[in-house]
């Protein structure tokens, strides 16, 4: 397995992959990688020729209040999973944006509401990491999760809107064995908040299963997530399109029913399909 931490040294590699006839994949993360992650690559693997795994952690989508410098990193294990994974190729760059970068990459309407609005810039952040992600791999695929759900809308929207001549994979979530989301950020909870987290998805599921008893109407839905959810401070629970990400009374096409909500300082996201599974791109 290779790993590079120039962008220089990873461009010539990957472009060099491509001359050979190689289609190259990536799977961007920023490390302290899970279950969730080898999914990712996973799914991409057979896929491709060259496997790459990036490992950024990106400056651009935290907000000042936000988990920046605490965000957790263990090099030896990323390299220990992505090894075991049958990846080629690490990126984890010591300087990824040159001297003078100005650029950034907006989406709009499908940033607008859930975590755009919670978290103001970060999808600003996420596509302009994700579109110099793209150029410096040179990659021809890249897999995305469902837990991110709008990330990965947005990132779809993004690919299609600027022609970027990569496709874009999505790939399921994946729980842990208490049914929690994989995240990084689940190592920030204590037991106890661990614990109270677990009505986040239950609050989904419970959602989920009056849907598929026969429920349509969207606030009788959210009235039954909300009696399940024990959190410091629900930042939201909707369930909206799921395509487009808008709101919606009744459910008549895939929808998504989506949560973010707080555990003491540490805000976790999750996601179930309601109505059908959607196109990616
Ligand atoms: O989902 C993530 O881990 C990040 O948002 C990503 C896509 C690697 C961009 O930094």
């Amino acid at each position: 397995m290779e790993r590079f931490d120039t962008c220089e040294a990873m461009t010539a590699w990957s472009l060099g992959q491509r001359s050979e006839g190689a289609r190259v994949g990536l799977v961007p993360t920023m490390g302290f990688l899970h279950k969730g992650h080898q999914a990712l690559m996973d799914a991409l693997r057979p896929k491709v020729d060259r496997l790459i795994v990036s490992i950024f952690v990106n400056p651009l989508q935290f907000g000042p209040e936000e988990d920046f410098e605490q965000y957790p990193q263990d090099m030896l294990s990323d390299q220990r999973i992505c090894n075991e994974a049958g990846v080629d190729a690490i990126f984890s760059p010591t300087e990824f944006y040159p001297k003078g970068f100005s650029t950034s990459v907006s989406v709009h309407d499908l940033t607008a509401g859930l975590c755009g609005e919670a978290r103001p810039g970060h999808f600003e952040g996420v596509a302009t990491v994700v579109t110099r992600l793209f150029g410096v791999c040179a990659c021809d695929i890249a897999a995305f999760g469902e837990k991110d759900y709008q990330q990965l809308r947005v990132i779809g929207q993004m690919a299609r809107d600027l022609a970027l001549p990569v496709e874009i994979l999505g790939v399921p979530l994946v729980r842990d064995e208490d049914g929690i989301a994989l995240s990084s950020r689940n190592s920030y909870l204590s037991p106890s908040e661990r614990v109270r987290a677990r009505t986040l998805h239950q609050a989904l599921f419970k959602m989920q299963d009056a849907f598929q008893d026969g429920e349509r109407d969207v606030e009788a839905l959210l009235a039954k997530g909300h009696s399940v959810i024990d959190a410091d401070r629900v930042d939201y629970l909707q369930i909206v399109d799921g395509v487009n990400l808008g709101p919606i009374g009744k459910i008549t096409e895939p929808a998504r029913a989506v949560a973010a909500a707080f555990y003491g300082h540490v805000r976790l996201i999750d996601n179930v399909c309601i109505g059908g599974e959607v196109e990616w791109t």
